[in-house]
């Protein structure tokens, strides 16, 4: 598709893969609407960058429902979801919190469900529409201190294949990405200490390529599922 004049919602696009992905969607002329729950560094990127921001939580399905009534004045015509809020919540089974726990599973499965079964109303409206779902290489295989945060991005990947059966005959593709490890926040915001930056290890803009790369492809056909790997991290 041509990304001239789409609208685009990015949900936490405040920060690193999120914040980068509308970068580049603004580059390339689309109109970016981004979502955070942090008012400072939203309204920092929308008057840096020229988005519209709208501040909330997308494990509150009344503060996600709200979003979508006050968009639906404004854009006749949504084109473009990029499910990309979540954060890490990383321990060993013995130590699992079930508030902690739940609590993540809200935002990172109950959130993107909340924001994709909202869109999808539109999207069938209008048959049309584009679906990203970020994942994560977490959302193919198992690691230790994972139980929390692989068990979101697994579920993730499952709901993405059965919107991808229920949207396809509405025009809509449904897509996921799963980035391997990013130099962004994510893991400071998960409680790991900040790590030296590595020029060879991945960053939000290398998602970004990915992400405006799939949605450029023409829309008669889409890549269902795509994986990010840095070249050779550990050289
Ligand atoms: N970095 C990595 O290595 C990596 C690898 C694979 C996949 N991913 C995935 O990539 C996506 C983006 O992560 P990132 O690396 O860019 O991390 P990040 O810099 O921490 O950004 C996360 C974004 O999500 C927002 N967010 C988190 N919880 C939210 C909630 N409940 N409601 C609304 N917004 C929320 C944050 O904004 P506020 O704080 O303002 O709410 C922020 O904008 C996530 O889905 C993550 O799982 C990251």
């Amino acid at each position: 598709m041509n990304l001239k004049n789409k609208t685009a919602i990015v949900t936490g696009g405040t920060s690193g893969i999120g914040l980068a992905a509308a970068i580049a969607l603004k580059e390339n002329e689309a109109n970016v609407i981004i979502t955070g729950r942090n008012p400072e560094r939203l309204k920092l990127n929308c008057d840096k960058y020229g988005f519209e921001g709208y501040q909330f939580d997308v494990s509150d399905e009344k503060e996600v429902l709200s979003f979508y009534e006050k968009i639906a004045g404004k854009h006749p015509q949504i084109d473009i979801l990029i499910n990309n809020a979540a954060y890490g919540y990383f321990e060993k089974l013995p130590q699992v919190d079930t508030g902690k726990f739940s609590a993540m599973m809200q935002a990172n499965v109950t959130g993107a469900m909340l924001m994709a079964r909202e869109a999808s109303k539109i999207f069938i409206n209008q048959k049309s529409g584009n679906i990203i779902n970020i994942a994560s290489t977490a959302a193919t295989r198992g690691f230790e201190g994972g139980t929390a945060y692989v068990a979101s991005k697994f579920a993730l990947r499952g709901m993405t294949e059965c919107w991808r059966a229920e949207l396809r005959r509405y025009n809509i593709r449904v897509m996921l990405i799963n980035p391997s490890e990013v130099q962004t926040e994510f893991f400071v915001n998960s409680g790991s200490a900040k790590k030296e930056h590595n020029p060879t290890k991945l960053i939000a803009g290398d998602i970004a390529h990915a992400i405006i790369a799939a949605l450029k492809m023409e829309d008669r056909g889409f890549i269902t599922e795509l994986t990010v790997f840095a070249t050779n991290p550990n050289s």
